[in-house]
């Protein structure tokens, strides 16, 4: 068998164990078991095939596809309790975004950098949410809350947001599509405020195109660190992070070419997904 193709499906159930530890300790199910049991053993038996088919490859992240969506849409917990936010699974293997984004990214940005935010917003939430009154630090965790709380929400969404095999335009007929073309003019002006703005942020941040049920319409807004510039009232629809850490070991400081790259790695079924949910929201416009 091909190395590449080894290496990704040792990743892909390296992933499956981590999705599970991770699952486990929330006490939640990703779905029927069965099926995700099946799928695991399906991994396994194509690691020890001669010569496996381009279909059946397919075939194996197809299924790994709808649970990718599953993690995103389990809603089976109604509520996170006070400092204890968890660090979500990467609904993908460390290496799926190859060539685009590189395995050692992905890890560090993942496990470490993400983890260090999740953190950050525990602390916090237990000092503005359960010490005693009369802190004299409210300004600080309501600060460390706004910059680790944003860090920890919009990187849950940015790996949603991205899946291996992606990028391209989102299908005509989707929602998300008809309605980028409605607020824009066409995908690739959009494209071309979404890059722009990208490529604006000074120092660290993110760009994000938003849905603002107050306007009834798409925008995009550029965020400084994660909190700063941040358009209230809008719900993050697809977000890039243009921190140094989530390029720097591949791209060096050439952050317009990661800009570039990233395209290639968007997943516009996560973006569809996320904005039917959003449309929900029904405000009187003004
Ligand atoms: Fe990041």
């Amino acid at each position: 068998m091909d190395e590449k193709l080894h290496a990704y499906l040792r990743e892909l159930l390296e992933w499956t164990n981590a999705v599970e530890t991770s699952f486990e300790t929330a006490d939640r199910t990703i779905g029927e078991t069965e099926d995700w049991e099946n799928w695991k053993e399906e991994i396994k038996d194509m690691m020890y095939k001669e010569n496996p088919s381009h279909e059946e490859v397919q075939q194996l992240e197809q299924k790994g596809e709808i649970f990718h969506t599953r993690l995103e849409q389990n809603t089976s917990n109604e509520s996170v309790a006070v400092g204890q936010h968890q660090l979500p699974p990467l609904p993908y293997a460390y290496n799926a975004l190859e060539p685009y984004i590189s395995e050692q990214i992905m890890r560090l940005h993942h496990d470490s950098h993400h983890q260090s935010y999740v953190n950050g917003l525990n602390k916090a939430e237990v000092n503005l949410y359960q010490s005693k009154p009369n802190t004299p630090l409210w300004k600080h965790w309501f600060r460390e809350q706004a910059f680790h709380g944003s860090g920890h929400y919009l990187h849950t969404i940015f790996w949603f947001n991205m899946k291996p095999n992606g990028g391209g335009e989102p299908p005509k007929k989707t929602d998300i599509a008809k309605q980028i073309t409605n607020d824009f003019g066409s995908f690739s002006a959009f494209k071309e405020i979404f890059r722009k703005g990208a490529e604006s942020v000074e120092g660290v941040g993110w760009t994000m195109l938003v849905w603002s049920p107050r306007a009834g319409r798409l925008a995009i807004q550029t965020l400084e660190k994660h909190q700063d510039f941040s358009l209230g009232d809008t719900i993050p629809l697809l977000v890039l992070d243009v921190w140094e850490h989530a390029y720097y070991l591949q791209y060096n400081n050439d952050r317009k070419e990661y800009i570039k790259q990233w395209w290639n790695v968007i997943n516009w079924e996560d973006v569809n997904n996320r904005f039917q949910t959003a449309k929900q929201v029904k405000w009187s416009l003004f």
